[in-house]
């Protein structure tokens, strides 16, 4: 029941720290073990590629995850759009293992392609939201989400749920596997202070309620830009900001703009910059002056150590496998308000379903 929240997706983005800390006990023992299934970590360890399926939003957080997977796991990882791989299946490893990422299991572009993996033999786990569900059933393995339903069309928690059980599976998988970045990221401990960082961003609501009234109010488009992990919660930005609000909105990998996207800025074109890596934050930041120049009305997310006077809004340094889950949670309140105050059913936008059953 969503209570006395105006809409689920309020609800739903509010309860995210709560389903880190959910997950962080259903997977990690006190003992430091990780209750994933045997079978499934020896399987991974004998696969030399991972190929992570999946679509929107569960799409996005697989490359979210990517980075952390690799680090930890020592496998590559490659992520693709069950949509695409359904038609045409790239010159696969010799040993792939693949990854379904899928909030309701029942997404039917991805279901078509387990039935491929499953017709040519390859071992096939699914993380899902929904126990009993249709690609949790065909999969060889499954991992649940532990969100609680997901009622919003437009998905937060199930998205920063995969991320955290990704992060969860990749250490445990790491630990016994003596992979160095593994051993030392204290899961347990990093995802408690994200999830605190999470909590501290979401009390900072009304803030970002007030940007998004003068920024978002009348424009036609947007664009978030972010360089690496950046440049995957940026995709992920925008997907939910045209899902909810109908602003036509760009992910962009920001040292791309001047290849060609930055035809498109003029005087008040909204730019949200995420500045959360100390590698690239600094030439995102050469970005944001570009775009600037260009007449752009820019919005800030920083992470603290790397802030500077005039950012709108500073998150909590976190450890980087975990920036995704804290980086996204302005970025739905934004899209959030953004429906909101454009009048629309914020749970129920336009020609959308929450489970695509159909191709
Ligand atoms: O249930 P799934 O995770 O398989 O769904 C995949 C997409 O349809 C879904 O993430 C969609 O993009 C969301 N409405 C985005 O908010």
């Amino acid at each position: 029941e969503k209570g006395a929240y105006p809409f689920y997706m309020m609800k739903e983005i509010d309860e995210q720290p709560a389903v880190l800390r959910r997950l962080t006990q259903e997977y990690a023992n006190l003992d430091g073990s990780f209750s994933f299934d045997a079978e499934l970590l020896a399987e991974l360890q004998a696969s030399d590629r991972i190929y992570i399926v999946a679509c929107g939003t569960s799409y996005n957080a697989g490359w979210a995850s990517k980075n952390a997977l690799e680090a930890m796991m020592n496998i590559p990882v490659e992520v693709h759009l069950s949509s695409e791989l359904g038609y045409h299946m790239p010159l696969l490893s010799s040993k792939p293992f693949f990854i379904f990422l899928t909030q309701s299991g029942e997404t039917a572009d991805s279901r078509q392609v387990l039935v491929k993996v499953n017709e040519l033999g390859y071992p096939s786990l699914t993380i899902t939201n929904v126990a009993g569900s249709t690609l949790s059933r065909e999969a060889k393995y499954t991992v649940l989400l532990h969100a609680g339903p997901e009622i919003a069309v437009a998905s937060t928690k199930a998205y920063t749920a995969q991320i955290t059980v990704l992060n969860l599976l990749a250490k445990a998988y790491g630990n016994q596997n003596g992979v160095k970045a593994a051993k030392e990221f204290d899961v347990v401990h990093e995802l408690g202070l994200t999830a605190t960082a999470m909590e501290a961003v979401i009390t900072e609501k009304e803030t970002i309620e007030s940007s998004v009234k003068s920024i978002l109010a009348s424009t036609r488009n947007a664009f978030y830009i972010g360089r690496g992990e950046d440049y995957y919660v940026a995709m992920e930005a925008a997907l939910k900001l045209k899902e909810i609000s109908y602003i036509q909105a760009e992910g962009f990998a920001a040292g791309e703009l001047k290849h060609g996207t930055i035809a498109l800025i003029e005087k008040g074109t909204p730019v949200f910059g995420l500045i959360n890596d100390e590698v690239t934050g600094p030439h995102t930041r050469g970005n944001l002056k570009e775009v600037e120049s260009r007449g752009a009305e820019t919005f800030v997310i920083s992470s603290e150590s790397l802030a500077k006077v005039g950012d709108q809004l500073i998150l909590a340094d976190v450890h980087p496998y975990c920036r995704a889950l804290l980086a996204v949670v302005p970025t739905q309140l934004i899209a959030y308000y953004a429906s909101l105050h454009r009048g629309y059913d914020v749970d129920k936008p336009r020609n959308l379903a929450k489970a695509v059953t159909v191709e």
